[in-house]
């Protein structure tokens, strides 16, 4: 078993999406074992994103990540990270998979409705940034 850290992100909670997501995770065979509702601010953005300060569209991105409440999410299965990263597709959604989060769900590159960890440690710090102990499961 494998945990990985997710995000229903801003526009997708804005749109009323975050349920159809959610429902998408269970069904994919996910189990949600921690979930709480945050407003980021721009400096908790740019600390979540602090890889990217140095990318164009560092501004943007955390603009964006911290304009409203997003879905903050811990998930479990077996290869969990590679698994949530298949089920939302490419960071484009234009160039996703049919099927995929992104592609049902996204509008823009950055616009792209969910986040997910790409590596074990990447999973590790990000599950740590925002949830404590207690609150996972
Ligand atoms: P994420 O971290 O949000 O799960 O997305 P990702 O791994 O698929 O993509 P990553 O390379 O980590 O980029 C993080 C977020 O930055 C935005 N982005 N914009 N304008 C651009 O060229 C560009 N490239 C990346 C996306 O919103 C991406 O989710
Ligand atoms: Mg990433």
């Amino acid at each position: 078993m494998e945990r990985t850290f997710a995000i229903i992100k801003p526009d997708a909670v804005e749109l009323k999406l975050a349920g159809k997501i959610l429902a998408r995770i269970e069904e994919a065979g996910f189990a949600v074992r921690g979930m709480r509702l945050h407003h980021l601010t721009k400096r908790e953005a740019e600390g979540f994103y602090a890889v990217h300060r140095e990318r164009p569209f560092f501004g943007g991105l955390t603009d964006f990540m911290s304009s409203g409440p997003c879905v903050l999410m811990a998930l479990d299965a077996p290869d969990a990270i590679k698994k949530w990263r298949t089920l939302m597709g490419a960071t484009d959604p234009a160039k996703a998979d049919a099927g995929t989060l992104r592609k049902d769900f996204g509008s823009s590159i950055e616009r792209n409705a969910t986040h997910g960890s790409d590596a074990p440690e990447t999973a590790a710090f990000e599950l740590g940034y925002f949830f404590r102990g207690m609150e996972l499961l």
